[in-house]
Order: structure tokens, then sequence, then C-alpha cells
């Protein structure tokens, strides 16, 4: 996303934002309550309707705010609202889901909360003369009194699911064990994966076995000129036209063309591999794609793809066949 200042300066500030309307939220219920009393009672609705549609309109920017850094930071997809839990193992995603759903539960209560008030301090205190409060209350129960009990239950809902949502948001902030828990495991195994950044063993591709003396036509792969490399525990397999074993991979170079020739430009690598368990993993790796061609990925100058990257499909393809692999 292009954000503009603005929009990043709102993004970035929402866990600064959220603390204004949870402010006014939370002096909400103290003012209502007061509202019961015989004295200020006329002064005290208003003042209760004041804070409630002040924190109510404050808390639109909250909303936005938070949406537009959970899709800044890649949380929610460029035009969701939620984001999407795919295992267990997402911890952030499943407490911002909460904190999402409890945020917008109170924006809902209280909205209510607001035209409830707004009603009783238009019905029964506008016109009141200030001070008549307990003639106004003369009669009437407790609960009918000031801002009213249905009122004051509302706001107290507001107040706990936005105290639910803020609290989700510290743990997402500041983390707790389990996001703590979950970040080091995403990291250990970040650092067990030496080839997350770079395919090592595919750019290490001349210290295997050569396959092919020269390089040769490939219209499977782009029309590039390539040269196949096996590891030492596959190249016999390889070249009786076998299956892969467990554990052995290729790699192919390439060179892209020139009339006719292969030139000194270096095209993508394409990496095949068997896995331990039988199954077959790919990879795609262009470190420098040249300007003319980054329309056909995704605009990148370097891409690198793994399985199970769905912008292999097109390698399982052709490979499933057993198009490859002789
Ligand atoms: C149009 C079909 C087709 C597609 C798509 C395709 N391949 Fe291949 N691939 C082949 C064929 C056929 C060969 C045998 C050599 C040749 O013809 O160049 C091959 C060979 C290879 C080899 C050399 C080892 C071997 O199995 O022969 C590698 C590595 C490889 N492909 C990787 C890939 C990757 C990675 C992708 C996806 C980015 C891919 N291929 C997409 C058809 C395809």
């Amino acid at each position: 996303m292009t954000a503009s200042p603005l929009l990043e300066f709102i993004a970035r500030e929402h866990p600064a934002f959220v603390h204004v309307p949870l402010g006014l939220v939370a002096a909400l219920p103290l003012a209502m309550l007061a509202s019961f009393s015989r004295k200020n009672a006329k002064m005290l609705v208003a003042t209760s309707f004041f804070i409630a549609i002040l924190g109510w309109l404050g808390s639109t920017v909250a909303l936005f705010s938070g949406l537009i850094w959970g899709r800044q930071i890649n949380l929610i997809a460029p035009s969701a609202y939620l984001p999407v839990v795919a295992n267990e193992k997402q911890v952030l995603q499943r407490i911002l889901q909460i904190h999402i759903m409890a945020a917008f539960a109170g924006f809902l209560v209280g909205g209510l909360c607001v035209f409830l008030l707004w009603r009783i301090w238009r019905r029964d205190y506008r016109q009141l003369p200030e001070g008549m409060e307990h003639r106004h209350h003369a009669g009437r129960r407790f609960w009918e009194r000031g801002v009213g009990a249905p009122a004051l239950l509302l706001s107290v809902i507001w107040l706990g699911s936005w105290g639910f949502s803020g609290k989700l948001g510290g743990i997402m902030v500041f983390g707790n064990e389990e996001t703590n828990k979950a970040a080091a495991e995403a990291e250990k195994a970040k650092r067990n994966d030496a080839e997350a950044e770079l395919p090592i063993r595919a750019l290490d591709y001349a210290s295997l076995e050569p396959a092919e003396n020269a390089p040769a036509r490939s219209k499977a792969h782009g029309d590039r000129w390539r040269r196949v490399w096996v590891s030492a525990s596959g190249i016999d397999a390889y070249k009786a036209g076998k299956a892969l074993p467990p554990g052995a991979y290729a790699v192919m170079s390439t060179f892209t063309d020139e009339k006719g020739k292969p030139s000194t430009e270096p095209g993508p690598l394409y990496m095949k591999e068997t896995k331990a368990d039988g199954t077959t993993a790919f990879a795609f790796y262009w470190g420098r794609v040249p300007t003319d061609l980054q329309k056909e990925f995704g605009n990148q100058d370097s891409v690198y793809w793994r399985s199970p990257d769905p912008k292999l499909a097109t390698c399982l393809g052709c490979h499933e066949k057993g198009g490859a692999s002789k």
C-alpha cells in the first residue's frame, strides 16, 4: 500500500488514538451514575450525552486507523476487514480477530447508548429549568431517574467490550507469553531453514555433477538455454531417466537466448528436489529480473519462490505428468 504521510501517521498512532475514546467511555458510567442523584441531574444528563457522543465519534478515528494499520503491516489483506487465521500457530491473527470484533461490538453498543442518552436528554431534561430535578424525579422509581438504568447498563457493556479489546491490543503491541513464544518459534524455524532468504544449494550449482556438457535449448522453461546439474546422490538415477531418490536434487542454470545462441546474460535458476519424505519440491530464483520482464514477475526486480508457493503451480503442472526427470 502506498500511503500518504497523513495516512501513515493515522495508522501508526493507532495505539495512541484509542486512549481518547477509551478514556471518555471509562468516565461515562460515572457521570451517568451521578445523574441518578436528585441534584444537578439536568447538567449530568447533558454531560453524559456529551461525553458519550465525543467518545463514540472519536472511536471512528480509532477504528479507521486500526484498519489502515492492520493492512499496512499485512495482518489484514488490502481489501479485507478481518485477518485470516490459517492455522492455530497464527496467534497474532487470532488475537487481532477478537480485538476487532470486541471493538466493533463496543461501537454498536455505544451507538445505541448515545441514541438512548440523546432521547432521554431531549425528552426529559432539555426544557427543564435548572434545579427542578427533584420535582422531576419525584414519584419516579430509582432506575428511571437521571439517564435511567438501561442506558447505564449499555454504557457498562460498552466499556467492557472496549476494555477487553484494549487489553488484547496491549498484548499485540507489548506481547504476552503466548505471542512471545509464537514469535520465538517462528524465529527459530527461520534460523533452521538456511534457505529461507536465498536458495543456497541452487546458487552453488557448479559444485554439482554436470548432467550435460553444453547448454541446450529448453522450450519448457521460457525458451532459455539450460544446463542441468544434479547432486551426486542423484546423478545415476538422472542419467538412467529415473526419478531422483529422496534427498537428491537437480538445478537448471539458464542463459537468455541471443539470436539462437546462449548469451552471457544469466537467466533464472530452477530447482527440483525429492524431499526425504518422497515429495517433490520446486524453487525458482532470479536475483535480477531485467526491467522489460518485470511485469511478468509481479513487477518485482528479484524473485525467489519455493514450494508450496502457488506461483510454482505451473512447474507441478508439467513435472507431475512425468514431463521431466525423464
Ligand atoms: C512446459 C512444461 C514445464 C514447465 C512449466 C516446467 N518444466 Fe521443468 N522441465 C520440463 C521438461 C520437459 C524438462 C526436461 C528438460 C527440458 O526439456 O528442458 C524439465 C526439467 C527441469 C529440471 C531439470 C531436472 C529434470 O527434472 O529434468 C528442473 C530443475 C526443472 N525442470 C524445474 C522446473 C521448475 C522449478 C519449474 C517451474 C518454475 C519448471 N521446471 C517448469 C518441463 C517443464
